[in-house]
């Protein structure tokens, strides 16, 4: 898929990973619509990258929110590709030290959005691409999903998140299968840690000694890393219905 001239629609676009994909699909001539709840770092972001962005604060979970937001994408360019990156993080286990069961409420949330959030995007983003014209291969477009390694190796206080994720990786394969006819590709990157806002929550020795353990390169991830693997998934028209690792070699150990 060539980026020039078409747009992209990125969730979680003012921030981290999201961002950092925004910024090399415009630097490769894209238009983007950044769909984030964070309307202040949203709207300053969309300023600098001035015609090629537009920001539509939207929550992912809601199909008004998100059909509105793909309306605006598609004012900018034909939509063939969209990028979730959205999501939060939460860690609890299932039962705590003082005999606490894991708030029910708080798993459901984390699912709703990391999980159904990026469900809602794909599904309705993949209706609207099956009306573009196909190009010469007979491509319409490219969804590209964020999980997480913590869908394969979930850390203690993790069941909520890597369960979200999981269903992310999970969905990767049926989801292309499903969009196949319609030219319609889909892929999943499994961050390994990634220096972005999200991170920052930790303290800077916990940060540290999450970079120690990375076997090569021995350094949290760069959003620009990041950036890197989704432009070239939405480049690469032969790469469908798989979860890509971008790690480091790292797999987490219990905590
Ligand atoms: N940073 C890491 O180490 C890491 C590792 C693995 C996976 N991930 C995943 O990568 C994705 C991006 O994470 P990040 O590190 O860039 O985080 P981030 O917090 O910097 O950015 C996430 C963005 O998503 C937005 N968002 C949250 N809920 C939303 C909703 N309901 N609707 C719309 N926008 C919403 C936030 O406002 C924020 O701008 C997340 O899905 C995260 O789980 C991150």
């Amino acid at each position: 898929m060539l980026i020039e001239g078409n747009s992209a629609l990125v969730t979680g676009g003012a921030s981290g990973l999201g961002e950092a994909t925004a910024r090399a699909i415009v630097e490769r001539g894209g238009r983007v619509a950044l769909v984030d709840m964070n309307a202040d770092k949203g709207q300053a972001l969309a300023s600098e990258l001035g015609d090629a962005a537009v920001f539509v604060q939207a929550d992912v979970t809601s199909e008004e929110d998100i059909g509105a937001a793909i309306e605006k994408a598609e004012q900018l360019g034909p939509l063939r590709a969209a990028v979730s990156c959205a999501g939060i993080a939460w860690a609890t286990r299932t039962v705590n030290k003082d005999g606490m069961a894991h708030p029910l409420d708080a798993f459901a949330k984390i699912i709703q959005v990391n999980l159904i959030g990026t469900f809602n995007v794909m599904r309705l983003c993949a209706a609207a691409m099956t009306k573009n014209n196909p190009l010469a291969d007979g491509e319409r477009g490219v969804v590209v999903n964020t999980a997480s390694i913590a869908a394969f190796d979930g850390q203690i206080g993790q069941a909520a998140y890597a369960a979200s994720k999981a269903g992310v990786a999970g969905l990767t394969l049926p989801a292309a299968r499903d969009l196949a006819k319609a030219g319609i590709r889909v892929l999943a990157i499994a961050p390994g840690t990634f220096d972005t806002p999200m991170l920052a929550l930790l303290p800077e020795e916990a940060r540290q000694a999450l970079a120690a353990g990375i076997p090569f390169p021995q350094r949290l991830g760069a959003p620009a890393d990041f950036a890197k693997l989704a432009v070239h998934l939405i480049e690469n028209g032969y790469l469908n219905g798989e979860t890509i690792r971008l790690d480091g070699a790292l797999r987490m150990p219990p905590k």
